[in-house]
């Protein structure tokens, strides 16, 4: 059934509450850490961190392969990780000339893709 693998679909946590999130959704929520307000087509920093809540794995066997940002539907950009390495933590700097809420996903070569909160973002 598709409710049951993690290999079908995008996952997400089922609650924004830490308390209430299962150790495998903190794992592999990835966290956006982002302004709030910025100036339009003016760089910002995005900084994108999966297993900020708890630590994930990150040996040959288990590990993020990557993690995308999107603005809305719109595709930002993409890093490709290698285990032990790299760690799943990065920074994209984007310049938005109009707002959607970031979002991003990350693929666990064990337990599929993953979708952050969606961050909203004013853009001025
Ligand atoms: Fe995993």
């Amino acid at each position: 059934m598709c409710n049951n693998d993690l290999f079908c679909g995008v996952n997400s946590a089922q609650s924004t509450d830490i308390a209430e999130m299962s150790d495998l959704e903190k794992k592999h929520t990835p966290v956006i850490e982002a302004p709030g307000t910025v100036k339009k087509e003016e760089a910002f920093v995005v900084t994108v961190e999966v297993g900020k809540l708890l630590t994930h794995p990150n040996e040959n066997g288990h590990y993020i392969e990557w993690v995308e940002l999107y603005s809305g539907d719109t595709f930002l950009a993409r890093t490709d990780l290698v285990p032990r390495l790299t760690s799943p933590k990065v920074s994209f700097t984007v310049a938005l000339d109009h707002e959607h809420p970031l979002m991003v996903k990350a693929r666990c070569n064990m337990h599929g893709v993953w979708k952050s909160f969606p961050h909203r973002i004013t853009v001025e």
